[in-house]
């Protein structure tokens, strides 16, 4: 894989830097609800600031704002507030949402002016929109001397080891609802697996549609629900004895127990999507076996993404337990999908 030159080699003291981050954090209440990606774009900033820039000027889009309302709901703000705790700085200025402005999603390239005005470098270290071509990922790169910041080189090296030669076996787990997004990565990545373990909605829409042409292994058991809800009456049963217009909502206790076997001999392991609806308790063991059984293996290079195996995994408590946590979604699915993706694409070569 390309690899885009780092900021490392970059010389910044007395400059002004342009840092583009992925800071589109979880808001509750108007506070930060998980700073993960906050965190993880400090070393890049501390970098800078420790050879010498004189101002480094912080810019990130939150949500998706498409109405006027959505201009205070999705204010910058509080994601600055807590990287002011983090990192305390007088050099940080943290520009507002980019998305604020028509021009960015368009990748305008008045808007990216705008950006680069007064800067003498661009970083980019937003790996989680590095697949978006926005002018604050893209056309900005063109009008300064751009690198790749610290996270969006350690997040294409990790991930990139799973698109070269990987140590066998190779296991990849997929689930979770968005099916079309990842029938991709499952079509780039199954072919080259030794298991690929389905579960989660998934598991559904391969069971009926078989689009897929080499062999998965998908739940022998699953817990069945009544109806779509938290306190639906539930079942363990195997998948064709779930009564007429019951629910599997999440892998039963037999399959959790291959899926754990599989996952115990890999040695290398993608996981990416919950297995069933692991937010209410009843449909959450299948999920927490498979995130205990990767943080389990240690010998084994295992990197997981995708918000909701992160987040449950945090949850558990694991995070530190695994090679690589992703802080892309769609990003490192359309990585492993095999594509160049736009942000990366726009930095020259290391
Ligand atoms: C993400 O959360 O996956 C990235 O921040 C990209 O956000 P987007 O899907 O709104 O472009």
């Amino acid at each position: 894989m390309r690899m885009p030159r780092s900021v490392r080699d970059a010389d910044v003291a007395g400059k002004t830097v342009l840092v583009r981050a992925d800071l589109n954090v979880p808001l509750e209440d108007g506070r930060v609800a998980d700073d993960t990606r906050i965190r993880a774009s400090l070393p890049t900033l501390e970098l800078l600031l420790e050879r010498g820039a004189a101002e480094v000027r912080v810019c990130s889009h939150l949500g998706r704002p498409k109405t006027e309302e959505d201009r205070a709901r999705y204010a910058i703000a509080p994601v600055e507030a807590r990287l002011r705790e983090l990192l305390p700085d007088d050099r940080i200025r943290v520009l507002e949402n980019t998305r604020f402005d028509p021009g960015e999603t368009r990748n305008d390239e008045a808007f990216a002016r705008r950006l680069a005005e007064g800067c003498d470098l661009y970083v980019n270290d937003a790996f989680g929109s590095a697949h978006r071509a926005h002018a604050s990922t893209e056309a900005v790169a063109h009008l300064l001397p751009a690198y790749a910041g610290l996270l969006l080189v350690q997040e294409l090296e990790h991930l990139g080891r799973l698109l070269g030669e990987v140590e066998r076996p190779f296991v990849l787990v997929c689930g979770g609802a968005k099916v079309d997004d990842k029938l991709g990565v499952l079509r780039n990545l199954g072919g080259k697996a030794d298991s690929v373990l389905v579960g989660g909605k998934m598991a559904e829409e391969v069971r009926v549609q078989n689009p897929l042409d080499f062999p998965v292994e998908l739940p022998v058991d699953v817990v069945g629900a009544s109806t779509f809800a938290e306190d639906a009456e539930t079942r363990v049963c195997s998948y064709d004895r779930l009564p007429y217009g019951w629910l599997g909502l999440d892998i039963g206790p037999e399959t959790r127990l291959r899926f754990a076997e599989r996952l115990a001999s890999a040695r290398t392991i993608f996981w990416n999507g919950p297995m069933g609806v692991f937010e209410w308790p009843a449909f959450a063991a299948g999920t927490r076996a498979v995130a205990e059984a990767v943080a389990a293996n240690e010998g084994a290079f295992s990197v997981v993404g995708g918000a909701d195996s992160v987040r449950a995994l945090n949850e558990l408590g694991l995070a530190d337990r695994v090679s690589w946590v992703s802080t892309g979604g769609g990003a490192s699915l359309e990585l492993l999908e095999g594509k160049e993706l736009p942000g990366v694409a726009a930095i020259p070569s290391a």
